[in-house]
Order: structure tokens, then C-alpha cells, then sequence
């Protein structure tokens, strides 16, 4: 067997611990199977490393696969949780529980082997999915009215590990662009700026705690719908960390009620995993 199906077994082998069926990656894995067809995985991971662990790729999904995007995302904005914080974000969030419930193409093909096995090969870390109780894992950001923004920020990781962002485009009929500094957190490098507006196919990848970004305000008229997935080296996160970062999704992105009732369900699932009581 060569290295690289050893690696995809075992990509696979950890979807089916994680609860994943054979099966249910079938079609998002093969659209992914198409889109990793003429990439160099040895030359983007050189990309990656010399952009401070960024990638951006302006064609990534094939068209079909974008197609079910965006179905997927006009299909959920009714379900749109709409969020203000003065100075520094508006727009609307669907969490990926709202996602498991109405989109699951979405929830599979997050959890596609071979985009494990290639972020794995690109980013040099052994990834795991966000824990089921993360809204992030797997979210649709939605920008629908004038103004919708976020301001310069990293995708911080509460995770005992590192926590990569994976970006793609789902809909973009607007101005809006994504603002990135590179190296802002190497000494040894000075901060390089760049910009991206990243169309539907497209994919950004970057280690959270590495890339400082900010997406800009768009105008009256303009849609814009990104897809994000979240995946982990170290799915452990220690209580107080799991409480800024359950009041920052509840104030920032999915709403008190999406937030904490899934988190309560996860303790209590938790609890009689364990034989407590809840
Ligand atoms: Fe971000």
C-alpha cells in the first residue's frame, strides 16, 4: 500500500471513531477528490510554511460541489442569527447544528477524508474534528445588509492545540474584502499585508492564532456568503476556556439559545457517558 492510501485509511479510520458512516462521505469526499486532482500538495505546503501558515487558493471546489453551497446557503437564510457588536462585527451566523439538521452535504463534506489527509499534508499536523458541542466546526457567515463587517482579529484557539480555519466561498456578489497580515506573530519576520476577495470554489486556509484578519463593510445591495470549517490538533478544551469561548459564539455569532443548549445537552450526554448523573 502506498503512503498516501496508508494515509487516507487512516483518515478514514477516524471519522469512523469519531461516529462518521462508511458511507456518508461518499459524494462531498469525491467532489474533493476532484478538486485535489492537479494541485501539488509538496509545492503549496512550501506556499503555506513561507506565508506563515496561509493558503489561498482562487479555484478549489469544483463547480458542481460550489453549486451545492450555494443551494445550501440560500436554502438556510431563514435561519440566518443576526449579530451586532459596536466597532467590530455585524452579520449573520448558521452554526453547524442548524447545518446538521437542514444541510448535512455541508456537515460531509467537512468531514471528507481526503480534505483531512491534504490539510494534513499542507499544514504538517495531525487533525482532528472540532468537538460536536463547537457551533464552529462547521458555520455559514452571511453579510446582507450595509455595513456587515468584521474588524482585525485571529481566529483564537480555546483549544488546548492549535485550531486551522478553513474559509471557502460560497456566494459573493459584493466589495467586501478579506484584510490579512502575515507574520505578525514572528519576530524574525516583518508583517507582510495582502488581500483577498475570495470568489465561490475558492479556499483560504491559516492557522487561527497566526493569521490577523478583517473582513470589510459591505454596501446596501451586496450579498456575501462564506462557509467556514474548524478543525483541531487537540480537541480538549479546560472549563474556563469553554466558558469565554461559549459567550463569545452566543454574543458574537449563533445566539444564548443555540449556544448553551447545545453545551448543556453535551454535559449531560457527557455526564451519563461517564455514569453520573446528570
Ligand atoms: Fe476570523
Amino acid at each position: 500500500m502506498s503512503v498516501q492510501a496508508e494515509e487516507e485509511q487512516a483518515v478514514t479510520a477516524n471519522a469512523r471513531s469519531a461516529g462518521i458512516e462508511a458511507g456518508a462521505a461518499g459524494v462531498p469526499d469525491a467532489a474533493i477528490g476532484r478538486a485535489l486532482g492537479d494541485l501539488d500538495p509538496a509545492r503549496l505546503r512550501d506556499e503555506y510554511v513561507n506565508q506563515g501558515s496561509f493558503l489561498y487558493l482562487s479555484e478549489f471546489l469544483p463547480a458542481d460541489a460550489t453549486q451545492r453551497l450555494i443551494d445550501a446557503a440560500n436554502a438556510l437564510m431563514p435561519e440566518v442569527n443576526r449579530n451586532f457588536i459596536p466597532g467590530h462585527k455585524a452579520g449573520g451566523s448558521v452554526s453547524r447544528h442548524t447545518i446538521d439538521r437542514l444541510q448535512p452535504y455541508i456537515a460531509e463534506l467537512y468531514r471528507s477524508p481526503k480534505l483531512i489527509a491534504w490539510l494534513e499534508k499542507i499544514t504538517g499536523d495531525k487533525l482532528q474534528l472540532s468537538p460536536e458541542d463547537d457551533p464552529h466546526a462547521y458555520a455559514l457567515y452571511y453579510y446582507t445588509r450595509a455595513g456587515d463587517h468584521i474588524g482585525w482579529h485571529y481566529d483564537t484557539s480555546y483549544y488546548d492545540g492549535r485550531r486551522y480555519t478553513v474559509l471557502l466561498g460560497v456566494i459573493d456578489d459584493s466589495s467586501c474584502i478579506l484584510d490579512y497580515e502575515l507574520h505578525t506573530r514572528d519576530e524574525n519576520k516583518p508583517d507582510e499585508p495582502g488581500a483577498v476577495q475570495y470568489p465561490p470554489g475558492a479556499l483560504v486556509l491559516f492557522d487561527g492564532d497566526k493569521l490577523r484578519h478583517r473582513v470589510t463593510a459591505s454596501r446596501e445591495g451586496e450579498v456575501r456568503v462564506s462557509l467556514t470549517f474548524e478543525y483541531v490538533t487537540n480537541p480538549n478544551m479546560r472549563p474556563w476556556r469553554r466558558f469565554i469561548s461559549n459567550m463569545k459564539d452566543a454574543i458574537a455569532y449563533f445566539g444564548f439559545r443555540q449556544v448553551f443548549r447545545k453545551a448543556l445537552q453535551s454535559a449531560i450526554g457527557g455526564a451519563r457517558k461517564t455514569g453520573e448523573r446528570a
